[in-house]
C-alpha cells in the first residue's frame, strides 16, 4: 500500500463518520417500517376508510380520513362517532410533516371551496414520512397529534370505477393498492405453481373467458378431486361484505388462501412449503413491493389487490340509468319494471350490486349443503346462500350454488313456479304468475346487465385525482 491509498483510506473513513454522524447516511437508508408497527403507533382505527386509499385515525369519538398524495396534496375529511362526515367551517389546524432524518414541515389546511374536504399543500413528497395533524374544529373540539404514517414509494393508485358501480369500493387500510402489488397479484393469480401438483391456478375456476366463473356445475381441483360448489365470478367481488356462497369469509385478503389449503382445490398441506415454493420464484417482487419477506399474508394481500381490479359495470342498463334512453330495448325495459315490481326479483337483487349482501332459501338441491347455517349455527340459516350479483350473470352458467340450474330462462322458471319447495322457503319466494313474454322480457333486462370489463389496466396514479372527488 502506497501512502497515497493509505491517505485516501483515512479521509474516505473520516468522511464516512462524518456522515454518519450527522444523519445524512440514516436518512439515506430505507427505514421500513410496517404498516402494522406504524398502525400502533397511528392509533390507526379499524374502520374501512370512507374515500378510496384513505387511512383513518381516531381523535377521541372522531375519525381524521387522510389520504396523502405524492405530489403533496393532502385531503382531510372529519366524520363522527356514527362515521357521518362534519361540515368542516370553522376548522383551523395544520400538518406536520416529519422525514426520517428528522427534518420537519409544517402546512396549514384550508377548506376546499363548500365540499366537506380539507386540503393541505406541501413540497412533493418522497420515501416515507410520518404525518401530524393539530388542529380545532369550532371552538369545542381540538385534535392533538393525531398520527398517519405514509409511505410514498409504494406508488399508490386509485381505481377508476366503472359506470353504475358504487364509487365508494371497500378498501382495508393496511393494504393500499399500488402498481406493483397488482402486477404481483395478477401473475400468481394465472400461476399453476400455486397448487400441489401444478396443475391449478385460480384462473383455472374463475376463467376470465367465463365471466370468471366456470362452466363446470361443481369445481374440480388438482387430480380430478370434486368441491362442493359453483364458482362464483370474481367480477366486483371487491364489493362484497363477506365472501363465498355462505358468507364465512370477511374479506378477499383472508379468503385468498383458503383454495390453496383446500384439499379439494389446490391441496397444499402445509404452510411453509408453500411459502418457500413462492418465495423461490416470486421473493424478491413481493419484497420489493411489501418491504417485507414472503409470507401467506403479503401473497394473499397481492392477490387482493389484483381482484379489487376486476370490476365490470357500465353495462347497457347503466347507461339507461344514467339517461341514454335508448341503450335498452323495450323488452329490456318492460323486464326492468318486472324485476322491479311484480316479480319482485329487486328486493334481494338491489342495485348498484344486484345483491342484498343476505342469506335466502330458495329450496335449491337437497338439503345436504348447511349453507349459512355452517357460519352462524342458527337453524333457521339452513340451506340459506348470499344471494349473488346478476351483473354478468349472461357469462357464467350455470347457476346457483350447485350449479343444478344450466340456462337464465329455467332459473326465471324456477322462480316463476315459487322456486323449490322447503318449510324454509323465504317468505318473499311466491309463485309469480308471469307469462312467456314476460320471461322474454326478463331475460332481455338480465342480457342488459352484462358490463363491460375493467381490468387491471384499469387504474390511475392517485395524483391523478389532483385533489378532486371522482363522480
Ligand atoms: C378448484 C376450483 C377453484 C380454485 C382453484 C379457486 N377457486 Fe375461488 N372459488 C371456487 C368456488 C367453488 C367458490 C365458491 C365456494 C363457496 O362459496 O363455498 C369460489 C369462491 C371464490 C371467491 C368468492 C367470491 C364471492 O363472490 O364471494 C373468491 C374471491 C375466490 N374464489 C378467489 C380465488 C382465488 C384468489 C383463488 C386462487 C388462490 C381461487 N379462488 C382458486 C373455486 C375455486
Ligand atoms: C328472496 C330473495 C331473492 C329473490 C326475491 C330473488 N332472488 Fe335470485 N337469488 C337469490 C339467492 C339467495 C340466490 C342463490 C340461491 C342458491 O344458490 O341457493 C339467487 C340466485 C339467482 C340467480 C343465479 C345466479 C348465479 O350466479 O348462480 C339468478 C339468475 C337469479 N337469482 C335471478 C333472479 C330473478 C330473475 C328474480 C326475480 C324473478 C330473483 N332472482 C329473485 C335471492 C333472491
Amino acid at each position: 500500500m502506497n501512502l497515497r491509498t493509505i491517505l485516501f483510506t483515512i479521509i474516505w473513513l473520516m468522511v464516512m463518520l462524518l456522515a454518519f454522524q450527522s444523519g445524512a447516511w440514516k436518512a439515506k437508508q430505507k427505514q421500513y417500517v410496517s404498516e402494522e408497527e406504524a398502525k400502533q403507533i397511528a392509533n390507526y382505527h379499524m374502520h374501512d376508510p370512507l374515500h378510496a386509499g384513505g387511512k383513518v385515525s381516531m381523535a377521541g369519538q372522531f375519525h381524521l380520513e387522510l389520504i396523502s398524495q405524492k405530489d403533496g396534496t393532502h385531503r382531510l375529511w372529519v366524520s363522527n362517532a356514527f362515521r357521518q362526515e362534519m361540515d368542516p367551517a370553522g376548522f383551523e389546524g395544520k400538518l406536520t410533516i416529519e422525514y426520517p432524518d428528522g427534518k420537519k414541515e409544517g402546512v396549514p389546511f384550508k377548506r376546499l371551496g363548500r365540499s366537506k374536504e380539507l386540503v393541505a399543500k406541501s413540497e412533493p413528497l418522497k420515501g416515507q414520512v410520518w404525518l401530524t395533524i393539530d388542529g380545532m374544529l369550532g371552538s369545542s373540539i381540538p385534535f392533538k397529534k393525531v398520527k398517519f404514517f405514509w409511505d410514498y414509494e409504494a406508488e399508490m393508485v386509485d381505481l377508476n370505477i366503472p359506470l353504475g358501480l358504487d364509487s365508494m369500493l371497500p378498501m382495508p387500510i393496511d393494504n393500499p393498492l399500488t402498481v406493483e402489488k397488482i402486477e404481483l397479484g395478477r401473475e400468481l393469480f394465472f400461476d399453476q405453481l400455486l397448487s400441489a401438483d401444478g396443475t391449478v391456478s385460480c384462473a383455472t375456476c374463475h376463467r376470465p373467458d367465463h365471466g370468471f366463473a366456470e362452466p363446470l356445475a361443481i369445481s374440480k381441483g388438482i387430480e380430478g378431486r370434486t368441491g362442493q360448489r359453483n364458482s362464483l365470478t370474481i367480477l366486483n367481488a371487491a364489493y362484497y361484505q363477506s365472501l363465498f356462497w355462505d358468507g364465512r369469509s370477511a374479506s378477499l385478503e383472508r379468503q385468498a388462501v383458503r383454495p390453496i389449503f383446500n384439499h379439494a382445490e389446490m391441496g397444499f398441506k402445509e404452510e411453509a412449503e408453500f411459502v418457500k415454493r413462492i418465495d423461490s420464484k416470486y421473493g424478491t417482487r413481493i419484497k420489493k413491493a411489501f418491504g417485507k419477506p414472503t409470507a401467506l399474508r403479503t401473497i394473499a394481500k397481492a392477490i387482493a389487490c389484483y381482484e379489487r381490479t376486476l370490476l365490470s359495470g357500465d353495462s347497457d342498463f347503466d347507461r339507461f340509468e344514467s339517461g341514454e334512453r335508448e341503450a335498452i330495448s323495450l323488452s329490456a325495459q318492460r323486464g326492468r319494471s318486472l324485476f322491479f315490481g311484480k316479480a319482485r326479483c329487486g328486493s334481494c337483487h338491489i342495485p348498484p350490486l344486484f345483491s342484498d349482501h343476505e342469506f335466502h332459501n330458495l329450496g335449491i338441491g337437497n338439503g345436504s349443503d348447511p349453507g349459512r347455517f355452517a357460519v352462524t349455527n342458527n337453524p333457521k340459516d339452513k340451506g340459506s346462500f348470499r344471494t349473488p350479483s346478476l351483473r354478468n350473470v349472461t357469462l357464467t352458467a350455470p347457476y346457483m350454488h350447485d350449479g343444478s340450474i344450466a340456462s337464465l330462462r329455467e332459473v326465471i322458471e324456477f322462480y316463476n313456479a315459487g322456486a323449490g319447495g322447503n318449510p324454509l322457503l323465504d317468505s318473499v319466494i311466491h309463485p309469480l304468475d308471469l307469462s312467456d313474454d314476460d320471461i322474454e322480457d326478463l331475460l332481455a333486462f338480465l342480457y342488459s346487465l352484462e358490463g363491460r370489463l375493467a381490468d387491471s389496466k384499469n387504474i390511475i396514479p392517485v395524483e391523478a385525482t389532483n385533489g378532486k372527488e371522482k363522480e
